[in-house]
């Protein structure tokens, strides 16, 4: 499975971090979109430009900014995306498996580098159940359809 990861400029060290963990892990391509150190983006850039990546390739994305809440905020406008910012490995692990999330948040000034590789397992390793909580993803995207 291809992982994009991309950052804002509070978030490079730990994407980096993340990226060759993701990297080195057994059935995952990590694909570093940037930035890196000495460069500035703005979170809404970075979101969207991953976000497209992921839904092209259908694939999975992680973002990184200070906090993981403008990222997700950005993301979760581009139809198709599923976005969740977390701190924390269960959470990681129920939004893949209850809302088939597409993108993983974090925020580099709220989870330090080992937590962030668990909580990084967790999301990777989880698989969406589908049945009743297809039901309610499918609920998601209509709201998604009806406010185009
Ligand atoms: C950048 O300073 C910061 O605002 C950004 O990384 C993020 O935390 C926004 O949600």
């Amino acid at each position: 499975m291809k992982v994009f990861l991309s950052c804002d400029h509070a978030g490079i060290e730990l994407k980096n971090e993340i990226c060759e963990y993701v990297a080195s892990k057994e059935g995952f391509e990590a694909v570093n979109l940037g930035i890196e150190l000495g460069e500035k983006i703005d979170y809404p850039v970075a979101a969207e430009n991953l976000c497209k990546k992921v839904l092209e390739e259908n694939a999975l994305g992680i973002l990184i900014c200070g906090t993981g809440i403008g990222m997700s905020m950005s993301a979760n406008k581009v139809n198709g995306i599923r976005a969740a910012a977390v701190s924390e490995p269960y959470s990681a692990k129920l939004t893949r498996t209850h809302n088939d999330a597409n993108v993983l948040c974090m925020g580099a000034r709220v989870v330090g580098p080992e937590l962030a590789k668990m909580i990084v397992d967790n999301f990777l390793e989880a698989e969406f159940e589908g049945g009743r909580h297809k039901t309610r993803v499918d609920l998601m995207t209509d709201i998604e359809n009806r406010n185009k």
